[in-house]
């Protein structure tokens, strides 16, 4: 706790990312995993290795983005930095541990940026704003753009920052959230070179009692991906979350 403190006050962050709490959420990711280490090793293989399924694929060799890179968890960064002359990674904001690890290649690039383009619009505001196109950095010029496990978290501090406007239902803001995922995919679609996308879709708890499962969609009624892989994160099995069930999150992983 104290850990996540100090990684809190030390970290440089622009103000407005760090007051929607996206640099909270990358620490308690950070101690999640560590955490759930076991269950979540699964998952985080299967999306690098589809990863490095698209970079076989790819013909171009010149360069490759990378959305959501987070803490790396799930970026087989060798394997990119290898095969592309350059390799940009995207996120809002950048822990310590990050910045360092990347160093080692003089390939790769850190990139500070919102690709919602809506997170600091949506402090101090009077009524929702509208949703921009997703906002993808040099999608003209990538071989590769990868949009790892980040789609289903793109709406959800944008709609924390707007939920105690006056006369905003729940409705409008599932609305709202579904915009910003549909600009996202758009945007992915928009790609002039291989596209790859991998979240998560739908959110079961099963309860250990009975394993019956109650489901929700994280994508907020946006279709997901057609005829991609499959498979089940166990993000927070029990206790994690709630002694009484497992959090289980379905994934796809497919091209865009
Ligand atoms: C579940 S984490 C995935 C982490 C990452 N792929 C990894 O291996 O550590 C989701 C990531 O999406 C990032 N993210 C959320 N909203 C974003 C936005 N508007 N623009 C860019 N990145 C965003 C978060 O900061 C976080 O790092």
């Amino acid at each position: 706790m104290i850990q996540e403190l100090l990684t809190h006050w030390m970290t440089p962050c622009p103000r407005p990312i760090r007051r929607l709490g996206y640099l909270h959420d990358m620490i308690a990711v950070r101690a999640r995993h560590r955490r759930c280490r076991d269950a979540w090793a699964p998952h985080l293989a299967a999306t690098r290795e589809r990863v490095a399924a698209a970079v076989d694929a790819t013909p171009g060799r010149d360069l490759a983005v990378v959305l959501g890179a987070g803490l790396l968890l799930d970026v087989p960064l060798d394997a990119l930095a290898a095969a592309f002359r350059r390799v940009v990674l995207v996120d809002v904001c950048w822990l310590g541990e990050t910045r360092r690890a990347v160093r080692r290649f003089g390939n790769v690039d850190l990139l500070d940026h919102d690709v919602t383009g809506l997170a600091a619009a949506c402090r101090g505001v009077a009524s929702i704003p509208a949703v921009p196109r997703g906002s993808i950095p040099y999608l003209r010029d990538a071989d590769l753009v990868c949009s790892l496990n980040c789609l289903s978290q793109l709406p959800l501090n944008p709609r924390l920052a707007l939920e105690s406007l006056p006369d905003v239902s729940a409705d409008r803001l599932d609305r709202f959230s579904r915009a910003i995922v549909a600009a996202h995919v758009e945007a992915l679609a928009d790609a002039p070179g291989l596209a790859l996308l991998v979240t998560d879709t739908t959110a079961n708890r099963v309860l250990k009692s009975t394993g019956d499962a109650l489901s929700r969609d994280l994508l907020f009624g946006h279709p997901h991906l057609d005829g991609g892989d499959t498979w089940w994160w166990d993000i927070a099995p029990a206790p994690e979350e709630d002694r009484r069930y497992d959090l289980r999150h379905k994934v796809v992983a497919g091209v865009v």
